[in-house]
């Protein structure tokens, strides 16, 4: 039987979503981003799913699209057949997910880590937007999210000369939020998924949007959309949980509601 081009497992409360097209450093094929994009979709409709971790390999996150696909694509299948769009889908996943990023993250593997909520990266991680050596560029929001992320100058540098990051620059630059030793890269990515499992999941969930909402909305209406989704979130049980169990000096028990 041909291995599955994603590993799924469900550790407790985190969900971890792994590619595995080793040999082409996973390339994403239509078949694999088909793969990530109902992974992630079936542990956000599991109600016992809190937090899910997207990663790679040790020598790959991703090296980018498919290149032999992409090359055999026209103008009018790519339109046609809507793959691209399936990936934006990605934002839809109310769950957190964390990238774990170790080796190379490049081209649309960068754009699939930054549709991400937070990337948590090896030292030896490598981030680029390559396809202007291909004499294309970005498709998958890679001229968007990285500019938002990192700036016009840094975007400009790497999206019109290929230049990668190393993990320490991309830290430096506000790409990633941590930078761990070679052989932690997907601990690490568990451990900060699990941090945010143990929290109460609507205010997660919430601050997660309002957090996005940061990129779509002037500044007034952003704070507006933050304050009803405090006022959301203090309606809920869990928000009953927390305040209480910190005045009784005891660990909250958050279930959700
Ligand atoms: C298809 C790929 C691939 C890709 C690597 N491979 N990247 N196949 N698509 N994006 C394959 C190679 O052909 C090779 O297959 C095997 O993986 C190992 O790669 P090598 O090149 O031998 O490894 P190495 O010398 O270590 O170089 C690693 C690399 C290089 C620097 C990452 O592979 C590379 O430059 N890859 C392309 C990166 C890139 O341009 N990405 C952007 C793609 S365009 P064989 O069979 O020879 O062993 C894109 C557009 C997004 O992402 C638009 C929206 C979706």
């Amino acid at each position: 039987m041909a291995e599955p081009n994603v590993l799924v497992e469900r550790n407790g409360r985190v969900g971890v979503v792994l590619m595995n097209r080793p040999k082409q450093l996973n390339a994403l094929s239509a078949e694999l981003m088909e793969s990530v994009v109902s992974s992630l979709g079936e542990l956000d409709a599991d109600p016992g799913i809190r937090a899910i971790v997207l990663g790679g390999s040790e020598r790959a996150f991703a090296a980018g699209a498919d290149i032999a696909e992409l090359s055999a694509a026209t103008p009018v299948t790519l339109y046609e057949n809507r793959r691209l769009e399936r990936w934006e889908s990605i934002r839809a996943v109310r769950t957190p997910i964390v990238a774990a990023v170790s080796g190379f993250c490049l081209g649309g593997g960068c754009e699939l880590a930054m549709l991400c909520d937070l990337i948590v990266a090896s030292e030896d991680a490598k981030f680029g937007q390559p396809e202007i050596n291909l004499g294309v560029l970005p498709g998958a929001g890679g001229t968007q999210r990285l500019t938002r992320a990192v700036g016009k100058a840094i975007a400009m540098d790497m999206i019109l000369t290929g230049r990668m990051l190393s993990a320490r620059e991309a830290l430096a630059h506000g790409l990633v939020a941590r930078v761990v030793a070679r052989e932690a890269w997907l601990d690490e990515a568990k451990r900060a998924a699990a941090e945010i499992a143990e929290k109460g999941p609507v205010a997660v969930r919430l601050a997660k949007e309002a957090i996005d909402q940061a990129f779509e909305t002037p500044l007034a209406a952003g704070v507006e959309l933050e304050r009803r989704s405090f006022f959301l979130a203090r309606a809920s049980d869990d928000a009953e949980e927390g305040l209480k169990a910190f005045l009784e000096k005891r660990k909250p028990d958050f279930t959700g509601r």
